[in-house]
């Protein structure tokens, strides 16, 4: 460790910036938020007048985001991170109310609870439990995709074996759907569609299109069934490392790539369903919408069947707090 730290440090003088960010994540740098860290870098370095240095790794490069999240946030040899929301859950379990099922209507009910009091209350759980938490960054809602065939009805996904992100609570609404979840983390998605390994899984259009998972999967149907955001984290050591105008600078960079990003993760969404309806156009890919009646279908058996799990971890008064946000202006 102090070997660690003393390279860190002959390493920062050597090319004159005073403090290194490490920032890993596991996407392409053309997802939202792939470009968000990016931005976010560029800020950082301009306003701190290069005292700071921000290296990011994407693709999970560096390590996969339960390793980053566990181990090397901790340890400070990760500085930085932005894993989905979904990962933190075996950490603080009511964070799962963000993977409840049609609970959010639109991108603005989401910004209404990442922004508000409820938000503010999760992210201080999270830092409860030790974590340095800067706030919520957004990639959108998510569909689900897979190679056996068309998903319209609900038990049209029963025995498909569906790959979902590290949380027990997205594993318990595949399989009340009477689908087989497997966990797994997202570097190994695209080789196990492909091989079969997995049948599907849950992303973001833009995920789907910019991580090609259209090419391993056949049928991709818009649920619009969850949401995906990340928490963006900071290492406890690194961050009391920081002298007060350094903290300064990054919540500074970090508010300006939220609003960045947010604007991208729209537009990165329409862009990518534009260039996948056309590759469906060719054949090579099927999309099927679901009707508001299609819809409320799904909802129905994922209030019956689902919700019922979430009380228990998230809490039914949290729920519904969430709920009364749907309509506010
Ligand atoms: C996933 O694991 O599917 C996502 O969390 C990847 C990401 O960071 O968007």
């Amino acid at each position: 460790m102090v070997r660690f730290f003393l390279s860190l440090f002959l390493i920062s003088s050597l090319f004159g910036y005073e403090y290194l960010i490490r920032f890993s994540h596991v996407v392409s740098p053309d997802t939202p938020k792939g470009k968000a860290v990016e931005y976010f870098a560029k800020r950082v370095e301009e306003l701190s007048g290069g005292r700071i240095k921000v290296k990011v790794y994407p693709n999970g490069e560096l390590a996969q985001d339960n390793v980053v999240i566990r181990k090397m946030l901790i340890n400070n040899q990760v500085q930085m991170a932005a894993p989905s929301i979904a990962k933190f859950t075996s950490i603080v379990p009511e964070l799962g109310v963000f993977d409840v099922p049609f609970l959010f209507k639109d991108e603005m009910h989401v910004r209404r609870v990442f922004d508000g009091d409820i938000g503010k209350r999760l992210l201080n759980r999270l830092s409860q439990e030790g974590y340095v938490a800067l706030g919520y960054w957004s990639n959108g809602f998510k569909e689900i995709t897979n190679n056996k065939r068309p998903i319209i009805y609900p038990q049209d996904i029963r025995g498909l074996k569906i790959r979902v992100m590290s949380s027990k609570i997205l594993v318990e609404q595949y399989k009340a759907l009477g689908a087989i979840a497997i966990s797994m983390s997202f570097s190994r998605v695209y080789e196990a569609l492909k091989n079969g390994y997995i049948d599907g899984e849950e992303n973001t259009i833009s995920t789907i299109y910019v991580e090609k998972f259209y090419k391993v999967q056949r049928y991709m149907t818009l649920t619009n069934h969850g949401y995906l955001g990340y928490i963006v984290v900071v290492s406890p050591d690194f961050w009391a490392s920081l002298p007060d105008d350094l903290k300064k600078v990054i919540k500074k960079a970090f508010r300006e790539a939220t609003i960045k990003g947010r604007k991208w993760a729209i537009e990165l969404n329409k862009r990518a369903l534009k260039k996948l309806q056309k590759i469906a156009r060719e054949g090579k890919f099927r999309i099927d919408y679901l009707t508001p009646e299609d819809r409320m279908r799904w909802k129905k058996i994922m209030i019956r069947k689902v919700y019922p799990k979430f009380y228990r971890v998230v809490g039914k008064k949290l729920i519904k707090e969430i709920m009364k946000l749907e309509n506010v202006n």
